[in-house]
C-alpha cells in the first residue's frame, strides 16, 4: 500500500522566546526578521516546498503578528498597487499563497508535546511533519523534503537528525540507532537532553519530524519530564520501542537561530547569499580586521 502525502504541518510557536530577551519581550521570537524574512517564513517555505498545504500555527498569548504576517495585507496591497510597486506586490502575496493557515491557543505552556497534542483534531488520521522555527536548514534540497522522500520509501517516522559536539548533547534530544546506510538509522531509543556522560549518540533531533497519527495516543499517556513539560522526545521513545522509527542525517548547514550566536551567523549567511546586498555585506565583512 502507498503512504498518504504529507500534506500538513504543525508549527509550534507558543514558546516565551526567553533565550532572546528582551527582543522577544513583546514580539514572538517565530517573528525575528532574519535578513529580509521573519524566521517561521523559512520553515514554512521549506514545508511549502516539501508539499504541504496546510499549516497548523500552535500560538499563545502576545503571538498575533504571526497571524498577520501570513494573512492578506488588504491595506498594503492596494497602496502597493496603486503605487506601481510590482515586485513588492508579487512578495507579499507569495507569503499569504504559501499555505492554508490554522492557528491553535495552547492556553498554558506545558511543553513541545503539549503543544503537538492540541491540534490532534486537524490532523484526523493524517501522517504529518512538525518544524521547530527556530532551526534553520539551509540547503537546495529542503530538509523536509528530504525527510518525505525515506517516508515514502518506509512508511514510518522520521527524525531529522545531525552530530553535534559531544558538549551540546544537552540542548537536544539525542537518538540511538543503527545504522542501515551513511545517513538513515533505525532509532531504538531517545533521549531528552542528556547529560554528555550518558548520551547514547552524538546525533541531535534538529527540529524537524514525519510522524504519523499514532503519537498522540503516545503523546496523551506521556508524563511531565524535562523541565516538567510534556517533551514530544519522551512519546517518541515510547513509540520507537514499540515500533519502527528512522533517523535521517539530513544534509545542509544548521542554525539555531533561537539563540544569539545562532542568529548572527543564520544573517551573516544570509546577508552573504543575497544578490541584493552580498558584495557590499562582504566588502564590509573583509574591513573589519578579525
Ligand atoms: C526541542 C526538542 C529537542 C530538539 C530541539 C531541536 O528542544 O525538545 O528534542 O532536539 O527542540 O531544536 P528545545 O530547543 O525547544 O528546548
Amino acid at each position: 500500500m502507498r503512504a498518504k502525502k504529507i500534506t500538513k504541518a504543525i508549527i509550534p510557536a507558543a514558546g516565551l522566546g526567553t533565550r532572546f530577551l528582551p527582543a522577544t519581550k513583546a514580539s514572538p521570537k517565530e517573528m525575528l526578521p532574519l535578513f529580509d524574512k521573519p524566521l517561521i517564513q523559512y520553515v514554512i517555505e521549506e514545508a511549502a516546498a516539501a508539499g504541504i498545504r496546510q499549516v497548523i500555527v500552535i500560538t499563545g498569548r502576545g503571538k498575533r503578528a504571526i497571524e498577520d504576517h501570513f494573512d492578506v495585507s488588504f491595506e498594503l496591497e492596494e497602496f502597493l498597487k496603486q503605487n506601481g510597486k510590482k515586485e513588492e506586490l508579487k512578495s507579499l502575496r507569495k507569503i499569504s499563497d504559501l499555505a492554508e493557515f490554522c492557528y491553535i491557543r495552547q492556553k498554558e505552556p506545558r511543553g513541545l508535546g503539549h503543544a503537538i497534542l492540541c491540534a490532534r483534531h486537524l490532523i484526523d488520521d493524517d501522517p504529518f511533519a512538525v518544524l521547530l522555527a527556530d532551526e534553520i536548514i539551509d540547503h537546495p534540497v529542503p530538509a523536509l523534503q528530504q525527510m518525505v522522500d525515506v517516508y515514502h520509501e518506509r512508511q514510518a517516522p522520521v527524525i531529522g537528525v545531525q552530530h553535534v559536539a559531544k558538549t551540546d548533547v544537552k540542548q537536544y534530544g539525542i537518538i540511538d540507532g543503527k545504522p542501515l546506510s551513511d545517513s538513515l538509522y533505525r532509532i531504538y531509543d531517545l533521549v531528552e537532553k542528556p547529560a554528555p556522560n550518558e548520551a547514547p549518540s552524538d546525533m541531535a533531533v534538529v527540529g524537524r519530524y514525519i510522524l504519523t497519527s499514532e503519537i498522540f495516543h503516545y503523546l496523551e499517556n506521556t508524563k511531565p519530564g524535562k523541565n516538567n513539560e510534556i517533551q514530544l522526545t519522551d512519546a517518541l521513545q515510547e513509540f520507537a520501542h514499540a515500533k519502527e522509527m528512522y533517523g535521517l542525517i539530513l544534509s545542509g548547514r544548521r542554525f539555531d537561530a533561537g539563540d544569539k550566536l545562532g542568529f548572527l551567523k543564520a544573517t551573516v549567511e544570509m546577508g552573504l547569499k543575497s544578490p541584493e546586498v552580498s558584495k557590499e555585506f562582504r566588502a564590509f565583512l573583509k574591513g573589519h580586521s578579525l
